[in-house]
């Protein structure tokens, strides 16, 4: 599906004190995705991310960017093809934000008006108010300041963005929005982007492919997420991975195939026979909802009372999940934290698109499990 844009082939760096922090390391970077270095601290992500660029040159093998061997282009047209993204975004704290992200179209020579006015768009693009443009690195968020840094790496509309550890020093929230949008601008943008992380949850989610290093610069495995999950490539792997991969791995499955029930769903203002003909639908409980569908909460049958529903004895529904769009994990969680162990599905107005029982979401992923296989596949 995708061309590759970088190559590393077999590509060896020792530091002169000998140090070996990349060992052989050969990977094809796709085309127009992002593709995440990870690993424990000290196997050679940013060493890797760097010879990309040639902040630092291998020692051994060589690296192809479309086609061509990197020390064959001159350094300076190279590093402009790649915008660069660090932790704590690395900004230039005596210029205002709107100076900082046109740094680059400055260098190669565009007029202020228009640099600006690029890099205006480009603050639109990275969710930053324009407000902003005139403040100091200083007085941002860390959040904002990463955003920043994005805003800056794309100004000259690099086909390559490198990114090492650039969310790491913002909070979980913060992370997951600035994961969120880097996620939006790929798919809007079409950029090739390496990005690495020490963060598995973080290289799963944003990954189109993983690779996993291990110390000593070696590579473990290289995999689309949902392989990795699937079948670790050995001990290391696994282990890095965590503990709950299997449900992990089930964000990878859509939740399209689940069997919505809509017969146990009663509205507020439901008459004593239709609550009556639902009761014996299939569910030991009945969702209740508003007048326009949204679900209220769950009542055992027998509690309800025609026409006017106290809204405050209900058992909680908890948070649906978005029927056919959120995957398979999205069910199941609904329906663990639901009080009757059925999930509600919701459509894109939020009203009720059915109900569905932990046993069918269960099913379902065996289902899954084995199509994607193509066999019965036993977690391990
Ligand atoms: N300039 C250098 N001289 C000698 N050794 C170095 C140099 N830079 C990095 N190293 C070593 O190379 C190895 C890989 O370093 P690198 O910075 O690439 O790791 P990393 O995976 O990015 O780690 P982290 O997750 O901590 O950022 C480490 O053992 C490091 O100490
Ligand atoms: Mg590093």
């Amino acid at each position: 599906m995708f061309g590759a844009l970088i190559r590393i082939d077999s590509v060896t760096k020792r530091y002169p004190d000998g140090t070996v922090a990349v060992d052989r390391l050969s990977l094809e970077i796709p085309d127009g995705a992002i593709t995440v270095l990870v690993g424990p601290s000290g196997c050679g992500k940013t060493t890797t991310l760097r010879m990309i660029n040639r902040m630092v040159e291998p020692s051994e093998g060589s690296i192809l960017i479309d086609g061509v061997d990197s020390r064959q282009q001159p350094v300076n047209t190279l590093r402009r093809s790649m915008g660069y993204v660090i932790q704590n975004a690395g900004l230039f704290q005596h210029r205002t934000i709107i100076d900082n992200i046109a740094t680059v179209p400055r260098l190669l020579g565009w007029s202020k008006d228009k640099s600006r006015a690029r890099a205006r768009e480009l603050m639109d693009r990275v969710g930053l108010d324009a407000a902003l443009a005139k403040r100091y690195p200083y007085q941002l968020s860390g959040g904002q300041q990463q955003r920043v840094g994005v805003a800056r790496a794309l100004a000259a509309d690099p086909p390559v963005l490198l990114m090492d550890e650039p969310f790491s020093a913002v909070d979980p929230v913060v992370r997951k929005g600035l994961q969120d949008e880097l996620l939006r601008i790929q798919d809007e943008l079409g950029k090739t982007i390496v990005f690495v992380t020490h963060d598995i949850d973080e290289a799963v989610k944003i990954g189109t492919m993983v690779a996993v290093l291990r110390t000593g610069g070696r590579l473990a495995q290289f995999a689309p997420p949902a392989e990795l999950l699937s079948s670790p490539a050995d001990a290391f792997v696994e282990d890095f991975l965590g503990a709950d991969r299997g449900i992990r791995r089930l964000s990878f499955f859509s939740s399209a195939g689940l069997d919505l029930l809509t017969a146990p769903i009663v509205a507020v203002d439901a008459s004593a026979q239709q609550i009556a003909a639902r009761a014996g639908a299939g569910a030991p409980y009945l969702l209740v909802t508003d007048v326009d569908g949204r679900p209220l909460g769950w009542s055992e049958p027998d509690r309800l009372t025609a026409g006017r529903v106290d809204a405050s004895r209900l058992l909680s529904h908890g948070r649906p999940f978005a029927a056919g769009r959120d995957s398979l994990r999205a069910a199941l969680d609904c329906a663990v934290l639901s009080p009757t162990g059925w999930a509600v599905a919701v459509d894109g107005e939020g009203r009720a698109a059915g109900v569905v029982s932990q046993q069918a979401i269960a099913e379902a992923i065996r289902g899954a499990h084995q199509d994607s296989a193509g066999r019965t596949e036993v977690l391990r």
